[in-house]
């Protein structure tokens, strides 16, 4: 008889999710489903609301990525108004955004992902968490919620607060950055970037331990989107989007983020409330893309500070051909190299004189009825779409979240992996972990990425 296994809850993750795997009378995996089991729904119960308040609601979306929302609804809001904001307020931003995806991606790092690759995937469940990390390798354990700390000190610092701060506003940001907030900031970047360092040379003696795993998680061809700079180098807050594809070849290249449309599509299932964006030229289910540190690196032309560069070199060398980084294991070296950027970053820009030059915010009345703003998330690109009427309340948005860019990859990449590891005719539970490693990989924030509606089940 053929059967299905469900794995629930998937564990260390952001969010609720479950994977089901459909198994053939001869144990054979016939197909798996990753499924979103919350809902948010904030495209919906936002319409109505002034526009301004778009920043501090999108934020309360999620409590691991409100800064990341809140640089997209500002950026949304920044189009609404029709300004440029001052170049200071543009590097503060940068800072800040900066800080988020340190805070992100240690936690993603060192939280979620090092006990599995530190104990191992079929390491006794029960240790198989940042507590067992403490028990086998204490400094490691001690490094990661150092360097989460240091990230989310950044956001606070210039923010106000750790979570939902609100100093980011359309047009800029609320005040100014003081001498002693500069200097309590650079003075934390040295033990930063020496953690930075130290783990991603700890990770690189590992992943030769990994080949097997790297074979099999998510391998499967697919494009990546990102956003890159106007030279086509790493970027994180603006910049124009790039899509390569499985080969390498450049398909789509200095698209401005406000005609992301012509080229992303949405799609709905009625096993998930995560929607499906595809890549529209190509078409739905076929126009399957990644996003996050994995497209940003294979993307990006160069990243511009020293011991990035040297890093991204280095990740190149992961695989023998000359074509892009396809397997999603190394998202997690990815995401180390871009801990060592963005810390490379937050220090030049604090060097800056200009850091602190008091003009920071453009003042202006709503002067468009339709507002875009992108920006990369720790997990990928995030957009922004908002409509407006004549009284500045919001009729429309439409949120694609950089965990949704992902699910079409994430549900081959479950189906990839059990095919590799899962016996129906003998389930272990370490097969069974992998199967959700493989989603870690993607480090998914499903509360920001639940927001299906209208055909949703
Ligand atoms: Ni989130
Ligand atoms: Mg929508």
């Amino acid at each position: 008889m053929s059967r299905t296994i469900s794995i629930e809850p998937v564990t260390r993750i952001e969010g609720h999710a479950r994977i089901t795997l459909q198994l053939a009378e001869t144990g054979e995996v016939e197909d798996a489903n990753f499924h979103l089991t919350q809902f948010r729904g904030f495209e919906k119960f936002c319409e109505g609301r002034p526009y301004r308040e778009m920043p501090a609601l999108t934020a309360r979306t999620c409590g691991i990525c409100p800064v990341s929302h809140l640089l997209s609804s500002n950026k949304a809001c920044d189009d609404l108004l029709a300004v440029t904001i001052p170049p200071t307020a543009e590097k503060l931003r940068r800072i800040m955004n900066f800080g988020q995806l340190v805070q992100s991606h240690a936690l993603s790092f060192f939280h979620l992902s090092s006990p599995d690759l530190l104990l191992g995937w079929d390491s006794d469940p029960v240790k198989r968490n940042i507590f067992g990390v403490m028990q086998t390798d204490p400094q490691l354990a001690k490094n990661g919620i150092r360097l989460r700390q240091i990230g989310q000190s950044i956001i606070e610092i210039l923010g106000g607060k750790k979570i939902h701060p609100t100093w980011v506003v359309p047009g800029g940001v609320s005040d100014a950055l003081t001498e002693e907030k500069r200097q309590a900031m650079l003075a934390m970047m040295p033990d930063a970037l020496r953690i930075a360092k130290e783990t991603y040379a700890f990770f690189k003696t590992l992943v030769p331990k990994f080949k097997d795993e790297a074979e099999h998680f998510g391998t499967k061809p697919t494009m990546f989107m990102s956003l890159v700079t106007p030279k086509g180098n790493l970027e994180h807050y603006d910049g124009l989007l790039r899509i390569k594809d499985a080969q390498g070849r450049i398909v789509e290249d200095m698209v401005p983020p406000r005609d992301y449309q012509r080229i992303i599509g949405e799609a709905v299932e009625d096993y998930s409330y995560m929607k499906f964006p595809y890549y529209k030229p190509i078409g739905y289910p076929k126009g399957i893309y990644r996003v996050g540190p994995l497209a940003r690196l294979n993307n990006a032309d160069a990243c511009g500070t020293p011991f990035a560069d040297v890093a991204l070199a280095e990740f190149h060398m992961l695989q023998e051909d000359s074509g892009p980084i396809t397997s999603s294991f190394h998202y997690h070296y990815a995401r180390l190299v871009e801990i060592i950027f963005a810390l490379e970053s937050i220090e030049r820009l604090l060097k800056d004189p200009d850091i602190l030059n008091p003009r920071i915010r453009a003042r202006a009345r709503g002067n468009r009825s339709e507002g875009i703003g992108v920006s990369e998330a720790p997990r990928g690109t995030l957009m922004h779409h908002y409509k407006i009427d004549d009284h500045g309340l919001i009729s429309w948005v439409d949120l694609i979240i950089a965990t949704g860019h992902n699910n079409l990859a994430m549900n081959a990449g479950i189906k990839q992996v059990a095919d590799a590891y899962v016996d129906g005719n003998d389930v272990k539970e370490g097969m069974l972990n992998r199967v959700e490693a493989v989603i870690r990989c993607y480090d998914p924030c499903l509360s920001c990425a639940s927001h299906a509606f209208g055909q949703m089940p």
